[in-house]
Formats: C-alpha cells, structure tokens, sequence
C-alpha cells in the first residue's frame, strides 16, 4: 500500500473544508474527490476549473500516484495557474497516507 489509509483520514481534515469525498459528496469550494485516480484532471462536470487545470489535463496530466502526490506537495509548482490555494503537504509520509484514504474511494 502507499501509506496508512486510517491515519490519512486525519490528514484529509485539511482537504475537508474545501472538498468532499464518499457517498453524497457534491462540489464545494474544491471538486468532489471520488474517483480521483485515473480520473481526467478538470473533469467533473459543473465545477468550475482554472485555465491552469483545463491546461495541464489537454497537455496530458493524468493522476496517477506520482502526480497527485507532485501536487499536493506544492499545486503550484506542478499546474501553473491552478486556483488551489493549498499551500501543500510537505511531509511525504503524510502525502502518502491521505492519499490512500483517497484511494478507498476510487475504483482503480
Ligand atoms: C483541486 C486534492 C486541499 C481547493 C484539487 C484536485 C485534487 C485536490 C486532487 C484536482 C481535482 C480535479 O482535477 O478534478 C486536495 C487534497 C487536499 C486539498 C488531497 C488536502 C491535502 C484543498 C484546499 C482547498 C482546495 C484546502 C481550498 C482552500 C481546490 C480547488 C481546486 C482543487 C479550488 C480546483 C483547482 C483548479 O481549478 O485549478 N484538489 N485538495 N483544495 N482544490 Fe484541492
């Protein structure tokens, strides 16, 4: 496994104020999370992205672990432009964990 599923559902509380993921979970401020891995970046319907995100997905990002672990880590630094005000997950360990709490809710 990537890293700690339990302890990544404590990280994920700095991620809750702005998104939501698991049954019932809509668009608030950040894009439900459901599905990320594998999913189009900028794909849900009726959030509004930035052009930064818009551009990165037609140049061909794909999130797959190594990128959403890249993004997390400093959004910026990874989608130019990206209106993630995020300051990111320095700590790899902690990266790792919320990440496979994220994976329970995608299906590959
Ligand atoms: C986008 C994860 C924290 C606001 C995204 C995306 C991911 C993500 C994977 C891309 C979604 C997609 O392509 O559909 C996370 C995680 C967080 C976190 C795991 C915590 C560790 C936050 C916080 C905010 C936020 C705290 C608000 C202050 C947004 C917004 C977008 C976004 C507005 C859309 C970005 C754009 O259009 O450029 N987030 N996020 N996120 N997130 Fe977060």
């Amino acid at each position: 496994e990537i890293g700690d599923a339990t302890r990544g559902a404590q990280v994920y509380k700095k991620c809750s104020g702005c998104h939501q993921v698991g049954a019932n979970a809509v668009n608030r401020t950040g894009p439900h999370l459901n599905g990320i891995y594998g999913r189009k970046p900028a794909s849900v319907e009726g959030f509004f992205y930035s052009k930064g995100l818009e551009r990165a997905a037609a140049d061909g990002l794909e999130w797959d672990l190594e990128h959403l672990d890249a993004y997390l880590e400093n959004p910026k630094a990874l989608v130019s432009g990206t209106r993630m005000s995020f300051r990111g997950l320095k700590d790899p360990q902690d990266r790792h964990d919320v990440l496979a709490y994220l994976r329970q809710f995608s299906a590959n």
